[in-house]
């Protein structure tokens, strides 16, 4: 196939002159009196070139590159033609990304040198994109294979099939296991540099829940994926669209959900080549996707389990009703604060819940008398964190700092804590954070032989004890804003047990 130029001179002899010698040498040539004649032809069809005058009636050649590169993401290489006295505007034109110039009057050879260079740059330059898209590929891949969490992996995805197919809009829907739909969220959903400024009001209009039903009859003759002129399912509102491709997500055994991709821009075609050849990392997505959610299922459970636990240790003293879900708040509120990573979080979170948990193993008579404990009583008590990690043993394996979390929660920064006197920071972060989370919420709670402190006076007792009792960073960052300790402070224990 014979490339394709578009040639814009307002001189109509020229004009005819060029095109007859480039069709001669095997150039298909499209011809326009000028900027504005162009701006039409360049709609309507696809260019490996253009060239063009400088000085036109109407629209000159710099305001035809600027409306062209206002309009288009991707547009073809350029070529100036110009005569002598306008080179201010040619230098413009440079900066403006045109490839070459030429000054009229010209002998045809040298613009067919000019032309056969800026197109083998403007080749090169595309194997230079493709080597690109490859490593993008590789390295989207990578990170969606190194993640467990829907959001993350949704994401990387999303961006990265935006990156490659430079589409004005790509949109991912994932199947909502409780409803019966489709969603999406504002996480999934990437759009060109073009509208950005527009993105929080055309993600509106994707807001919506597309019927599972619907979505699995539009793919029942087992294609994966459907390429729409003009039109996209499911979504209204959005004009100008020139394509829309919606890819299938589906793995052996589930559908995982759908794929929009959304070009308002005539030059950005995807063509069926190259979505097939997204098709791996589309694949690779489904895959991962479906473990995440597995994984997010099992967590939530894992996390109701944990609440549930966290209940039945507070319900056993009617005075620590609700600590350890207050200290879980509290702990969050930190980890979030000192951002600390979502894994780690919820490790921190769920280790909180269960920080007591050896108190199971303590009687009663000793943890729930109001006067003040003897020595031995006082020794016994010191045993729950050890109690804790032996209940926990079992799941060792996966869950190792949760258990750190319940076996050292009443070592100090300064050493003199138990059960093993760890100092500063040897004792990991989890355990410094729920320390801190811990002893708050003990000191501003009612026990059977005294009354709780209030908020203030707790803050105060925290910042006396900075680097002796407790980590000095973890105190500054927890009593930076209080008006989050206070919600906390104040609810009641069962609007506390929440999904994380
Ligand atoms: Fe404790």
């Amino acid at each position: 196939m014979n490339l394709k130029i578009l040639l814009i001179d307002d001189d109509e002899s020229l004009r005819d002159i060029i095109k007859d010698i480039l069709e001669m040498h095997n150039y298909d040539v499209i011809t326009a009196i000028d900027g504005l004649d162009a701006l039409n032809k360049f709609e309507a069809d696809n260019f490996d070139l253009i060239i063009t005058d400088l000085m036109m009636d109407r629209l000159n050649g710099i305001d035809f590159i600027k409306k062209l590169k206002s309009k288009y993401e991707n547009i073809p290489p350029i070529i100036l033609m110009t005569g002598y006295g306008s080179v201010e505007s040619a230098i413009e034109a440079f900066k403006l990304g045109v490839k070459d110039y030429i000054i009229k009057p010209f002998k045809v050879s040298l613009l067919l040198n000019i032309i056969s260079r800026v197109l083998k740059q403007a080749s090169l330059e595309r194997e230079n994109i493709h080597l690109k898209e490859i490593i993008s590929l590789y390295s989207a891949s990578e990170k969606i294979n190194n993640s467990i969490f829907v959001d993350e992996i949704g994401k990387t995805f999303v961006q990265s099939i935006r990156e490659i197919t430079k589409s004005s809009i790509v949109v991912l829907y994932l199947k909502d296991q409780d409803h019966n739909i489709l969603k999406t969220q504002e996480d999934f959903f990437m759009v060109s540099s073009k509208i950005i400024k527009d993105k929080e009001k055309i993600f509106n209009m994707f807001k919506v829940k597309i019927p599972l039903e619907l979505a699995l009859k539009m793919f029942n003759e087992n294609k994966n994926f459907y390429i729409i002129k003009k039109n996209i399912p499911f979504v209204e509102g959005l004009k100008d669209v020139f394509q829309t491709v919606i890819v299938q997500l589906k793995t052996a055994s589930n559908f995982i959900g759908l794929l929009f991709i959304i070009s308002l821009d005539y030059n950005v075609q995807l063509q069926e080549e190259k979505i097939k050849a997204l098709k791996i990392l589309i694949d690779e997505s489904s895959i991962a996707l479906e473990n995440a959610l597995l994984f997010q299922q099992q967590e939530e459970m894992f996390f109701q389990t944990l609440n549930s636990l966290a209940l039945t240790i507070d319900a056993k003293d009617k005075y620590t009703h609700g600590h350890s879900l207050k200290v879980s708040k509290y702990s969050e509120i930190i980890a979030k604060r000192l951002g600390i990573n979502e894994k780690i979080t919820i490790t921190i979170v769920e280790g909180a819940l269960i920080h007591d948990i050896g108190k199971i193993g303590i009687p009663d008579g000793i943890l729930l008398k109001p006067g003040k404990l003897t020595d031995y009583e006082e020794r016994i008590i010191r045993t729950h964190p050890v109690i804790g990690r032996n209940i926990l043993e079992p799941l060792k394996k996966n869950f190792g700092k949760i258990i750190d979390i319940t076996y050292h929660h009443h070592e100090r920064y300064d050493g003199k804590g138990y059960p093993e006197g760890l100092k500063g920071e040897e004792i990991p972060l989890e355990v410094r954070i729920v320390a801190v989370a811990d002893c708050f919420d003990a000191m501003t709670s009612d026990r059977a032989y005294r009354k709780g402190m209030s908020i203030e006076k707790g803050i105060k007792e925290l910042i006396k004890n900075k680097g002796s009792q407790f980590d000095p960073q973890i105190v500054d960052c927890f009593i930076e804003d209080i008006s989050e300790i206070k919600r906390i402070y104040y609810s009641k224990p069962e609007d506390l047990v929440s999904k994380f």
